[in-house]
């Protein structure tokens, strides 16, 4: 498929996809969107691609929000207004559950829908001049992609109620504060330390990435108890792969472990 709205490139089993509209700051409207769902089935389905970053283009916006003007298509009508918000969040969720670690390298506003999309990964670096936010009660509306419950699931309700009732904006030092940004870094550094995280990621064995990853995902709407079973699952299947032989077996023979993914 030909992207207009976004760049999806691959190098060293890393896609990267980058959200293409610089002059509006990266908004999401239904395009971009259809553009993702596509970026992330593509990624989703070639075996060579072991990690995602997703970022923004140009020097001052990851994404600042769903696109505002085409919002305004929807007001007054509820369904086609839920109708969007579900789209938005089912195309979140396939990044979500990629069955393959994705960071959000968040390079400057995140905002909105950006800011959701930021959540939808599973971790997530930022600059030092990124701001993020949930601004949508200013626009007399609530998240729609999801905001609402990663949030609170990521950095607990009560900084979810902040950041959506204020609608205010934080920086990366504030996000990264309350465990919504991972790694905070200088705008000149924040390519090579995503990177070196991303890399430091894949040299761990393959199969242990993608259980540890299912036993979060998962375990957010279980009880203690059933993540806990869950988790046993995890460590049983775990237990047989070749992996698990290699990982330990290079570290009582003190060499770095050259895992199969088997
Ligand atoms: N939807 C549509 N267009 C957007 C947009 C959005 N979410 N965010 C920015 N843009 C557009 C602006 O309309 C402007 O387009 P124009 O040049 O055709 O007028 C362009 O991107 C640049 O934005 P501008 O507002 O001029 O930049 P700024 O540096 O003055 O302000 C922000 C930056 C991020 C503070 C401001 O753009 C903003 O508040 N955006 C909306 C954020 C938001 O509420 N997002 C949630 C949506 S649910």
């Amino acid at each position: 498929m030909t992207y207009q709205n976004i760049l999806l490139e691959k190098e060293g089993g890393v896609a990267r996809v980058t959200v293409n509209r610089p002059d509006k700051l990266n908004a999401l409207n239904h395009q971009t969107l259809s553009e993702l769902e596509s970026a992330f089935d593509d990624v989703a389905a070639d075996s060579s691609v072991r990690a995602v970053v997703v970022t923004g283009a140009g020097d001052k916006a990851f994404v600042a929000g769903a696109d505002i003007g085409e919002l305004l298509d929807v007001a007054g009508e509820a369904s086609k207004a839920s109708e969007l918000a579900a789209f938005g969040q089912s195309v979140f969720r396939k990044l979500e559950e990629l069955g393959k670690p994705s960071v959000g390298m968040i390079n400057g506003f995140a905002l909105g829908g950006g800011c959701e999309l930021a959540l939808a990964c599973t971790l997530r670096t930022a600059s030092t001049k990124a701001k993020l936010g949930l601004p949508e009660v200013s626009l007399g509306i609530i998240p729609g992609y999801g905001g609402s419950q990663r949030l609170a699931r990521i950095a607990g309700p009560g900084v979810a109620r902040e950041w959506i009732l204020t609608g205010d904006m934080f920086t990366a030092e504030e996000a990264h504060r309350v465990g919504i940004v991972n790694r905070v870094f200088a705008p000149e550094e924040l390519e090579e330390g995503t990177m070196k995280m991303v890399h430091t990621i894949l040299s761990r064995g393959p199969i242990a990435l993608r259980f540890g990853m299912e036993a979060i995902l998962r375990g957010w709407d279980a009880s203690q108890t059933e993540g806990e079973t869950l988790e046993t699952e995890f460590f049983g299947k775990a237990s047989e792969t070749a992996d698990m032989r290699e990982g330990m077996s290079a570290f009582l023979e003190k060499r770095k472990a050259a895992f199969k993914g088997e």
